[in-house]
C-alpha cells in the first residue's frame, strides 16, 4: 500500500505541465499548437525563447528529482529509479493536461540526478557533445538515453537496468514522430551550438 501511494504521488508530480503553466501563464501561448506541439523544454525554447525553454526544462528535471527523492525523504528503502518511473510517465501522459505531455527526457534526467549525480554529470556533458555533433535535440536525447542504459547495465544492478530499460523504451516511443522526420531528413536542426 505504501509503495502504491508513493507511485501515485510520483505520477502526480510528473503530471505537472510546466510547459503549459509557463507558456500560458506568462507568455499567453499554448505551445501544443506550435512547433512540434510537444510540452517540453525544447519546443518551449523553439517557440517562446531561451529563458522560457530553460525554465521549463528546469521544472521538468525538478519533477523527476522530487519524485525520485520521495523514498529518501520518507525514509523508505525503495530504488529511486523505480519510484521515478511514474513521474516520467506522468510527464509524458499528464492527468492535468489531457494526457498529452512531453517526451520523457528532462524528467528522466531529474530521476537520474537522484540515483547517481556523477552519472547525471557524465550524461549532461555527453548530451552537449552529442548535440554539438548532430545539431538535432531529439536524436541527441535518444543517443543519451541509449548510453545511459548501457552504462547502467555495466555498473548498476538488475533493478537499475530494468528501470533504465523502461525509461529508454518510453523515450524512444515518445520520439517516434521525430524518428520518422530524422529518417526523412526533415527534423529541424539547431543553429545556436
Ligand atoms: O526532449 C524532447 C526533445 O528530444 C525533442 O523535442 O520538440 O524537438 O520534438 P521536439
Amino acid at each position: 500500500m505504501e509503495l502504491f501511494v508513493l507511485l501515485v504521488v510520483s505520477y502526480l508530480i510528473g503530471s505537472i505541465p510546466f510547459a503549459l503553466i509557463i507558456g500560458k501563464g506568462i507568455y499567453k501561448t499554448d505551445i501544443r499548437g506550435h512547433g512540434s506541439g510537444n510540452l517540453g523544454g525544447t519546443n518551449t525554447f523553439r517557440i517562446l525563447g531561451k529563458k522560457a525553454g530553460i525554465l521549463v526544462a528546469l521544472g521538468d528535471v525538478l519533477k523527476g528529482t522530487l519524485a525520485a527523492s520521495l523514498p529518501f525523504l520518507l525514509g523508505l528503502e525503495v530504488n529511486p529509479l523505480l519510484v521515478g518511473i511514474p513521474a516520467v510517465i506522468g510527464h509524458c501522459y499528464p492527468c492535468f493536461a489531457n494526457f498529452r505531455g512531453g517526451k520523457a527526457m528532462a524528467t528522466s534526467g531529474g530521476v537520474l540526478l537522484v540515483a547517481s549525480p556523477i552519472l547525471f554529470l557524465i550524461m549532461f556533458i555527453s548530451f552537449i557533445v552529442f548535440l554539438k555533433l548532430t545539431k538535432i535535440v531529439s536524436l541527441t536525447s535518444m543517443l543519451s538515453a541509449v548510453m545511459f542504459h548501457g552504462i547502467v547495465i555495466w555498473i548498476g544492478d538488475k533493478s537499475d537496468a530494468i528501470a533504465t530499460f523502461i525509461l529508454l523504451v518510453l523515450i524512444v516511443y515518445r520520439h517516434r514522430e521525430n524518428i520518422a522526420r530524422i529518417v526523412g531528413k526533415t527534423e529541424p536542426k539547431i543553429s545556436w551550438l
